[in-house]
């Protein structure tokens, strides 16, 4: 399904890419400018004009690509600009106001590109946590600078290794506006959330506040400061109970619990604001994210801990007594649920591209990440005692409400469109990266409260 808007009109198209170049754009700008009335920013832009030219030299427009398009006209833009303002008010410049302001005239006139190509830094929300660290190692690796922001909550300074950590809630509007205007980023990957589906069913208010509120203040912070490209951690729990197995993009999304909700109406606002504001943005609806960084720089440890493989070998090294099952009477053949792992660094993988899709004009769109293969959490545990030589004991407990028994991704989109290929896809390659991470950063037992969490 292709959920694409044109990026200078914002009107729905095919794909996000336009073929004349802009240029009828800036015409049209000049116009407004021009005739002094259609352009919306007027007082504004009067008011910031010093700060305006300062920018307009050093930060928007400094690539040669982004000169050789609009810089000769620039003078021409902002002098017109102020003066067809309403009366310049006051030398005063609000330059950060200013900023956020053009950003956003720029970037409803599809300049955004512009602001881009000036910049390889890129904002992570959410990068001290399990996938955005590993995300903020690809994007190094690619040549961008991942600047992560995140409140640690969940997430570990050590974990943050390839650019700097501001610490900052995606609630704060101020402490965004800071560190957005401190580093200029050209795009966000936006990664923080809570996670926990057991927790969103017995607390849903903290999951919407968290994932929905919070996910509007960046996309507001974002608008306003003319961002306009966002890679988004959404995930096959926004289809809820499957109807067809493997899950393609298509598939009815009907989440069974607020987590899945909640990252359902972050997707919706998605499409809104590129309707609106002429955001562009990629989806990636994770599967089960599961290994660890193959240099094993990073890994997982999240507190409490709910997902199969890290339980699993903190039973086979002795940290937890045992692996608990929920269920084995599922219509399956060993009758334990079915669940498709994906490596954690072909997801980061598949973030770079997304990001670069974006960059080159690329749909916005939604694309399932997962191997396309199923392993029941008996075959996990099988496999795990394999690959780490240890007995681990397992004690069968009852079904947990609202858990399929089978989630399988159809991720051929991701292929198809992307490029995306898996570079880990055996789940014995996903368990022995988590088993080496594991042992040479061994984890503390867990806490009480991580004994008791309800799991995903
Ligand atoms: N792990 C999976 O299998 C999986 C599957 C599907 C989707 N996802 C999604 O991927 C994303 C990352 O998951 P993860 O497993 O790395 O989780 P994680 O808890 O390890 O990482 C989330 C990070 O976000 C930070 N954070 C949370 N709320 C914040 C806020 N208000 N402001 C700033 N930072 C905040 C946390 O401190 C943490 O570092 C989440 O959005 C999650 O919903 C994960």
């Amino acid at each position: 399904m292709v959920v694409g808007h044109d990026r200078f009109s914002g009107r729905p198209a095919a794909t996000g890419r336009r073929k004349d170049g802009g240029r009828s754009y800036d015409q049209g700008w000049q116009r407004e400018i021009e005739s002094g009335s259609a352009f919306p920013y007027n007082g504004l832009l009067g008011t910031g004009i010093l700060g305006a030219i300062d920018w307009f030299e050093h930060g928007c427009i400094s690539s040669k690509r982004g000169k050789s398009r609009i810089a000769p006209k620039r003078e021409f833009f902002v002098r017109k600009a102020m003066d067809s303002s309403v009366a310049a008010r006051g030398a005063e410049a609000d330059r950060r106001l200013f900023q956020a302001v053009a950003c956003s005239a720029l970037n409803q006139r599809g300049l955004t590109e512009i602001q881009m190509a000036s910049s390889n830094t890129i904002l992570v929300t959410g990068g001290a946590g399990y996938i955005g660290s590993h995300a903020c190692k690809a994007l190094a690796h690619a040549g961008f600078t991942p600047v992560s922001y995140d409140n640690l909550v969940y997430g570990h300074r050590w974990a943050v290794r390839w650019g700097p950590l501001e610490e900052g809630d995606i609630g704060d509007r101020a402490r965004l506006d800071a560190v957005i205007a401190q580093y200029r980023p050209a795009a966000v990957m936006h990664f923080a959330a809570y996670a926990y589906v057991g927790e969103s069913v017995l607390n849903p208010g903290k999951y919407y506040r968290n994932n929905v509120v919070g996910s509007l203040t960046l996309l507001e912070a974002m608008r306003d400061h003319g961002i306009g490209q966002l890679v988004f951690s959404s995930t096959c729990a926004t289809y809820g109970e499957p109807q067809r197995v493997p899950i393609d993009e298509g598939h009815v999304q009907r989440p069974i619990n607020p987590y899945g909700a909640s990252k359902l109406m972050i997707e919706r606002m998605l499409g809104d604001f590129a309707t609106a504001h002429g955001l562009n943005w990629i989806a990636l609806r994770y599967f089960n994210a599961a290994g660890a960084d193959p240099d094993a720089e990073i890994g997982e440890r999240h507190d409490p801990e709910t997902h199969l493989i890290p339980l699993v070998l903190d039973a086979a090294a002795g940290i937890r007594p045992s692996i608990t099952v929920y269920g084995d009477d599922y219509d399956t053949p060993d009758g334990t649920c079915i669940r498709d792992y994906i490596h954690v660094s072909d997801l980061s993988d598949a973030h770079v591209l997304a990001l670069r899709s974006l960059q080159s004009g690329g749909p916005s769109v939604a694309y399932n990440l997962g191997n396309g293969q199923g392993f029941s959490v008996r075959e996990v545990i099988a496999h795990a005692g394999e690959i780490t030589g240890r007995d681990i004991p397992v004690v069968l407990g009852p079904r947990r409400p609202g858990d399929p028994p089978r989630l399988v991704a159809d991720a051929s989109q991701a292929q198809e469109v992307l490029g995306w290929q898996p570079r880990y896809p055996s789940l014995d390659e996903i368990i022995a990266s988590a088993w080496r991470w594991h042992q040479w950063h061994a984890p503390a037992p867990p806490t009480s409260e991580s004994r008791t969490a309800l799991p995903i």
